[in-house]
């Protein structure tokens, strides 16, 4: 046996009893001294890595559906047969090894190659492959279609339009190890600046789009430039909702939505004693965790009752304030600024605080312009169809700023989750290509704060009850939220695996009414 991390770990090529591994387990251990998982499923095995590529979580503690393997952490979703990442937000495979039964053993041979890049030099059967792509926005759900043009096989001309001075980065860092200063610039980066070189992507930076023009199928820029396109997927994504406070000048009020506002809190934080943040929305609240991280007095005012009470619930909200107050952060609640005179702020109730600077996280809306001028169908969001095409041919739309069909709840919905933003991307990127994929994911997004993270699967806009398995006050829970005897969403916190199971039972569920399940 193998020693790793102070545990024993099995030496796959010794071999391991088959009577010892039951139906759909797995184990970990390792190859050559790399860990790997092996996964029984019937009477077949398989041996991947057993690290996911996206923050490294050991997949031993996810979950194996179909022949396919569920990160513990922000369900990516990993092909065993292939190694292969399928969904966001991994992006890169995984190692994987071929599998011997000899006798009552089972043994892991040799390492096999990973998937090639697919080859589209074959006929296509009658689809249609378009000359040029053109993708505005370099956020998650721009990076999760371009990459997936390339892994398909595209090798057409293909640009991505940026307004930012940076190629896509990790997004949901910004509020959390970015601003704490525990993640360098260069882990931002959701690829390599040769990335983009090698796969032959024209990134265009600081870019700004002006207007599409659907007649022509080109896109406007700011400065001056176009660029004609066959197929275009629009992933501006959201912009933060701006406040007048009376008395407040710019430069003492910050956003939070890119890398360049990152920097500048983080700048501002250096020097700073006591911050106040407006909004007690999830991007609020991280970035209040982050800057009580940091040392730095953090007042919160919102006007709600409870903190993400809106999407969460009064018991969850409830739970997250004592949590945030509990590490020395103050809320007024019920409460606006009305106005900030240097560094005080007077609230609706006449009181006043005191603030070096202040952090507006009072949501987001979608970046509709371009789409309403050009004569897309909206409706709070960019309209597209399961598909995720827009209302014009060819034309597609991602992320933050897409209102899509959702199966799960039967309802049109837009969303704000990194990993439904990058697998729209990865799924119009296929629908480009022709290849008519639903998309039928489960929604998915994970919020962190201090040491505790909710994971949060399904979508309940309104519900009329919340279940509350085990205990919120000591932070090991899963609350559910139904509509009647459905199950529209659930929160955990610390259960992972039983996260992956509910997204499980929620695909089921589709399935089982006819739907299909997303790849
Ligand atoms: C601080 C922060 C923390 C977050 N944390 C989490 C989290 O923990 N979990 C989670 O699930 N989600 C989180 N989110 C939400 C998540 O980041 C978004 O859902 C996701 O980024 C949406 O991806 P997108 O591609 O639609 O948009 P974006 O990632 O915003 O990308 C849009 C891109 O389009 C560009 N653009 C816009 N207009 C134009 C134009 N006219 N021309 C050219 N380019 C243009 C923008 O500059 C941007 O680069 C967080 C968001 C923020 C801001
Ligand atoms: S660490 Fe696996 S999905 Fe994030």
């Amino acid at each position: 046996m193998a020693e790793a991390d102070g545990a024993a770990k099995r030496d796959f090529r010794d071999g391991l009893f088959v009577r010892d591994l039951g139906e759909g387990a797995m184990i970990l251990g390792q190859v050559d001294g790399e860990d790997a998982v092996l996964v029984r499923r019937g009477n077949e095995f398989f041996a991947v890595g057993a690290n996911c590529t996206h923050y490294h979580a050991m997949l031993s503690q996810g979950l194996v559906v179909g022949d396919t393997l569920r990160c513990p952490l922000h369900h990516a979703c990993f092909n065993l047969r292939t190694g292969d990442a399928l969904r966001a937000p991994a992006l890169d495979p995984i190692p994987h090894w071929r599998t011997e039964v000899s006798g009552e053993k089972v043994f892991v041979r040799e390492k096999l190659a990973v998937p090639d890049r697919k080859d589209m030099s074959a006929p296509t059967a009658g689809r249609s492959i378009p000359a040029s792509v053109v993708i505005v926005g370099g956020g998650a759900a721009g990076l999760g279609a371009a990459d997936m043009l390339r892994r398909e096989g595209y090798d057409g001309a293909l640009t991505m339009i940026s307004a930012e001075d940076w190629p896509p980065y990790d997004r949901p860092n910004l509020s959390k190890d970015f601003l704490v200063g525990a993640a360098p610039d260069d882990w931002m980066r959701l690829r390599l600046p040769d990335f983009y070189r090698e796969q032959n992507i024209d990134l265009m930076l600081n870019s700004r789009v002006s207007a599409i023009d659907l007649a022509q199928r080109r896109v406007q820029l700011e400065n001056g430039r176009s660029c004609g396109f066959d197929a275009l997927l629009i992933a501006t994504g959201a912009e933060p909702v701006r406040l007048t406070i009376e008395g407040a000048y710019d430069a003492q009020v910050h956003y939070l939505r890119t890398f360049a506002d990152a920097r500048a809190i983080v700048s501002k934080a250096s020097s700073a004693k006591r911050v106040a943040v407006i909004g007690a929305s999830f991007i609020g609240l991280e970035v209040a965790a982050s800057l009580r991280t940091l040392g730095i007095a953090v007042d919160v005012i919102a006007p709600g009752s409870e903190p993400l009470e809106r999407v969460m619930g009064p018991e969850v909200g409830r739970m997250i304030r004592a949590l945030h107050e509990t590490h020395g952060v103050i809320f007024h609640l019920g409460e606006t600024v009305a106005r900030i005179d240097d560094a005080t702020l007077t609230l609706s109730s006449g009181a006043k605080i005191e603030a070096d600077f202040v952090v507006l996280g009072v949501g987001v809306r979608p970046s509709l312009t371009l789409a309403e001028q050009a004569g897309l169908a909206t409706d709070r969001g960019i309209v597209v169809n399961e598909y995720l095409e827009t209302s014009a041919h060819g034309v597609y739309a991602a992320g933050d700023i897409a209102r899509w069909p959702d199966p799960h709840s039967g309802e049109r919905i837009r969303v704000e989750h990194w990993v439904v933003a990058e697998r729209q991307g990865q799924i119009a990127a296929k629908n480009i290509l022709g290849h008519r994929e639903r998309f039928a994911t489960v929604p998915f997004f994970w919020s962190q704060h201090y040491d505790l993270v909710i994971n949060y699967v399904g979508h309940a806009e309104s519900w009329d009850s919340v279940e509350i398995d085990g205990d919120l006050n000591a932070h090991n829970c899963a609350v559910s939220y139904k509509r009647g005897e459905r199950t529209l969403a659930v929160a955990t916190i610390s259960r992972d695996l039983q996260s992956l199971q509910i997204e499980a039972t929620l695909e089921d569920r589709l399935l089982a009414s006819g739907g299909i399940r997303a790849h």
